[in-house]
């Protein structure tokens, strides 16, 4: 028998080596634009959670890791409920995600900051190149669920979204998910 399982219909992990890791409202400081609202909401509202089976030491090159993210619905005011978002620490590697249950989207940003949009839907595969920070949304109303495969090699960056952001927001407008640009980048 192979060490890990994955259950095909929901996306969901399970054997030795998986590890769990979630992420509440009180541990997502300044990700959201209205930081009053998140700071209003209830802290212990659990937002996403990533299950990793990293069968090799991170940063040693030639292995892949094997991840399943799930994020929860709602919103911060307008902003969908997304993940922190970041670049690989090793820039230039790329990742897979593929979409097994729910409605959301993946934002992507190149080092110009031009930021845009894949729309994922069970079954959607997206091939994130080396270079492109990523992060995703969760723009439907029931939970987003997502598997990954990337080097192990990768590491992550998440000092450059948390001081420059994305070029650009999800929000809800008028019931429609929306990229919305910030002040100092272009969409
Ligand atoms: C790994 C990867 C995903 C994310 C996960 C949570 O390189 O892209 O496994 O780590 O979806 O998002 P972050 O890491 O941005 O909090
Ligand atoms: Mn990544």
């Amino acid at each position: 028998m192979p060490s890990i399982q994955l259950e095909i219909n929901t996306g969901k992990l399970s054997g030795e080596g998986v590890i769990t890791a979630q992420k509440k409202l009180s541990q997502l400081e300044n990700v959201f634009e209205d930081e009053a609202t998140r700071a209003s909401m209830d802290q212990e509202q659990l937002i996403y959670e990533v299950q990793a089976f990293m069968p090799v030491e991170e940063g040693k090159e030639g292995g892949l890791y094997f991840g399943n993210s799930t994020i929860f619905p709602g919103k911060v005011n307008e902003e969908y409920f997304m993940t922190r978002g970041h670049f690989h620490a090793k820039l230039d590697t790329a990742e897979y995600y593929w979409c097994i249950q729910g409605k959301g989207a993946l934002i992507l940003m190149d080092e110009n900051g031009k930021t845009w949009l894949e729309e994922m839907t069970p079954g959607s595969v997206h091939y994130i190149p080396g270079k492109i920070a990523h992060r995703v949304a969760n723009t439907g109303e029931e939970k987003l669920v997502f598997n990954a495969c990337w080097p192990s090699e990768a590491g992550h960056d998440y000092g450059t979204i948390e001081k420059e952001g994305f070029g650009a927001r999800l929000k809800d407008i008028e019931g429609t998910p929306t990229l919305v640009a910030t002040k100092n980048e272009m969409v």
